[in-house]
């Protein structure tokens, strides 16, 4: 072989690389022309403090994941039984701080938004707030009705608080928040616990790293009070009031 040529190649290799090529050629022209279903995640451009995880293919997906931890008979067992006063006992404290502050009335009507089993519910209704109810995928009558917080069962200008510890869960944050400030009579006030300063569990479907977010997608309202709090894993409470100028 003189130095520099191509290795002469056998005879039966041409017609391979031949095949090769066109076979990548139209491999890539079918890839190119078939439309993306790629699942559209929330559409808005959020600060860079809060993320969307990935991984939620669609929206079916997403309820799956949800139901799967929320429907677990034995988990259901614990949350009812054991955990039960725990849990009503520190949310009661929470609530009862909340009325100390004007915030919250025994004559609010008050919805409290992924309350799983109720046990936020039966707090509010312990301290005297008797017209209280919860949402959640599965319900829990009588405390907690079926609903989705991305679309409430609600007509707009119905409750007077609102509470939720479960944004991290929200798959669109610009939907849970809408929902809230719709649902909220104007002056109405609206209660988060959030997770700032370590990730939420492996249900949750957004991470926030600041109040920031929150702040720019309560378009209807101003913050009232952020303060630290001890709540089952999440740390801070963020205060909202809605408008009373519907204008504003
Ligand atoms: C971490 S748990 C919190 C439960 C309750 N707030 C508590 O502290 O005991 C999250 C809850 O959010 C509910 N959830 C998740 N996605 C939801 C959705 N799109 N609409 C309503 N509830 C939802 C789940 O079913 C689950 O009960």
């Amino acid at each position: 072989m003189i130095p520099g040529e191509l290795p002469k190649l056998p005879f039966i290799v041409k017609p391979f690389i031949l095949y090769l090529f066109l076979s990548l050629s139209f491999l890539a022209f079918i890839y190119l022309q078939t439309p993306r279903h790629t699942f559209k995640k929330d559409p808005t451009n959020h600060s860079p403090d809060l993320k969307i995880r990935p991984g939620y293919s669609s929206y079916d997906v997403y309820i799956e994941r949800q139901l799967n931890k929320t429907l677990n008979p034995k988990l259901r067992q614990i949350w009812t039984t054991r955990d039960w006063n725990r849990k009503v006992e520190v949310f009661s404290r929470f609530f009862d701080s909340l009325k100390q502050r004007k915030l919250l009335f025994n004559g609010s009507k008050a919805l409290c938004v992924g309350a799983r089993v109720g046990q936020e519910v039966a707090a509010l209704k312990r301290i005297g707030v008797n017209d209280s109810v919860g949402i959640d995928l599965v319900p829990y009558p009588p405390l907690v009705l079926k609903g989705d917080f991305h679309h409430q069962p609600f007509d707009a200008e119905t409750f007077d608080f609102e509470f939720s510890n479960v944004f991290d869960h929200a798959l669109y944050p610009d939907k849970f928040v809408g929902e809230i400030e719709r649902t909220l009579k104007p002056g109405g006030i609206c209660v988060l616990h959030v997770a700032l300063s370590r990730r939420a569990d492996k249900y949750s479907a957004n991470d926030l790293y600041s109040v920031k977010p929150l702040i720019e997608l309560f378009k209807q309202s101003e913050v009232v009070k952020v303060r630290n709090v001890d709540g089952f894993g999440l740390d801070t409470e963020v205060v909202f009031r809605k408008n009373k100028n519907r204008n504003k």
